[in-house]
This record gives structure tokens, C-alpha cells and sequence, in this order.
């Protein structure tokens, strides 16, 4: 694969890991314990496969309103990612961001997010984001009551900076797992061009060969962002 077809950025919709555990005849529990563990495994081969920012759907605003013990499940696992695994991460010189509302969220998570964010080596090769009680939406509209509060007329690039992902460039592909062929709220606004990848794979199930056809597929496609050749 030609290192200029690699793209910059990838984002994540890691659906599928309830059905996963329910085929196990598992909880959905452990669903998400597994994709947890696949997430680690696959922003450790896109990093070696040259991309530079990484973005995961961890948590929607909308998914909020699972049964406590789902989120109960679910937020053991973003305080035991990061307390611990995170420090993996830093050691191989990479960076958490987080794009996301953490006022709605476990006060102690909210600070973990905060400290995970701050702890990150400053020049970091390689950015995780970390989508959590995200909506695109929600930061579609603080952008824009930010902008009105300045009380002048943006240019694109003035409002993109005002977006969480602010700083970011835009996600060059997206990628959903468990075959649903849609952006469920993720990044709208920063998709515009974005390559989109839907895969029938469950998310536990989509490992490192399964993204590696995901980069094929990248690689194949003519992107011409509106023009003509
Ligand atoms: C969607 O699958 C997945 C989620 C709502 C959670 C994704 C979270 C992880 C993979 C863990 C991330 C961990 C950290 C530390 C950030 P689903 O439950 O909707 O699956 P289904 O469609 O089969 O029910």
C-alpha cells in the first residue's frame, strides 16, 4: 500500500458489541469488555500503519440513556482504561483528546478525561480521540453560540476551530462495524468528505486484518472533494 494512500485520520463507530456477547450468550458487559480490548489493539496497528489521529465512538450522548447496569459496566471500563492502560499509551509518546460533553458524566470520570488529556506527552506522533457523551449535533450548536456570542461572521476555518475537534484535521475515513450504514450523530460536520466504510464485522471481531482491508478500500477510492479531475 503506497504511504500517501494512508489517511491521516480514521474515525471509529465500534457498533456491535452487544450482539457479540449475545451470541456468546454473555452480557452485553462483556460485549464492551471485549471491545475494549480490541480498540487497544487496533489504535496500536493504526499507529503502525502510519495514521496520526484516531478517533473512537465510546460513548453517544444518546447511549446515556442505556439501563444503569450497561453504563454501570461501561464507565468501569473508561475508569479502568484510564487509570491503567493509559499509560501504555503515554509511553509510546501518544495523546488523549476527548471530544465530548463531561458535564454529563460521572464526576470522577469527567476528571480522569481532564487529567488523561493534561498527563499526554506534548509532542505526541500519534492522537487518540476519545468520543464520549458526544453528539455532533450538541457541538454543532455550541459552535454556533459561540460564534453568535463573538458577534461577527465566520470563515469555515474560524468555525471548524470553535468544533471540539478543533485543531484536528478532518477524519479522511470513517469506519462502522455491525451493519448499520449510517453516522449515528459522529462528526457531521467534520464527514463532509470523508471516506465512509461499513463492515457487517462486530466490533470485537474487527481485528487488524479487518481495518487493514478498511485501508485497502481507502486506498482504492479517487477522492475528489468536489472537483473534477
Ligand atoms: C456500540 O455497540 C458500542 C458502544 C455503545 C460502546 C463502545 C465502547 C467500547 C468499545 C469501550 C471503549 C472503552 C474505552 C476505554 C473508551 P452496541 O452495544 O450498541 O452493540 P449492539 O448494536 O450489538 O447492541
Amino acid at each position: 500500500m503506497a504511504e500517501n494512500n494512508i489517511p491521516l485520520h480514521v474515525g471509529i463507530i465500534m457498533d456491535g458489541n452487544g450482539r457479540w456477547a449475545k451470541k456468546r450468550l454473555m452480557p452485553r458487559s462483556f460485549g464492551h469488555k471485549s471491545g475494549m480490548n480490541r480498540m487497544i489493539g487496533l489504535a496500536e496497528h493504526a499507529r503502525a500503519r502510519g495514521i496520526k489521529f484516531l478517533t473512537v465512538y465510546a460513548l453517544s450522548t444518546e447511549n446515556l440513556s442505556r439501563p444503569e447496569e450497561e453504563l454501570d459496566g461501561l464507565f468501569g471500563l473508561f475508569r479502568k482504561y484510564f487509570e491503567t492502560n493509559i499509560k501504555k499509551l503515554y509511553a509510546d509518546n501518544a495523546r488523549v483528546k476527548v471530544i465530548g460533553d463531561p458535564s454529563g458524566l460521572p464526576s470522577d470520570i469527567a476528571g480522569l478525561l481532564k487529567k488523561a488529556e493534561e498527563n499526554s506527552p506534548a509532542d505526541a506522533e500519534f492522537t487518540l480521540l476519545f468520543a464520549i457523551n458526544y453528539g455532533s449535533r450538541a457541538e454543532i450548536l455550541n459552535a454556533v453560540n459561540r460564534a453568535v456570542e463573538g458577534g461577527k461572521k465566520l470563515t469555515e476555518e474560524e468555525f471548524s476551530s470553535l468544533l471540539y475537534t478543533g485543531g484536528i484535521p478532518c477524519p479522511d475515513m470513517i469506519i462502522r462495524t455491525g451493519g448499520e450504514c449510517r453516522l449515528s450523530n459522529f462528526l457531521m460536520y467534520q464527514a463532509a468528505y470523508s471516506e465512509l466504510y461499513f463492515t457487517d464485522v462486530l466490533f470485537p471481531d474487527f481485528t487488524d486484518a479487518e481495518f487493514d482491508k478498511a485501508l485497502e478500500s481507502y486506498a482504492s477510492r479517487e477522492r475528489r472533494f468536489g472537483k473534477i479531475k
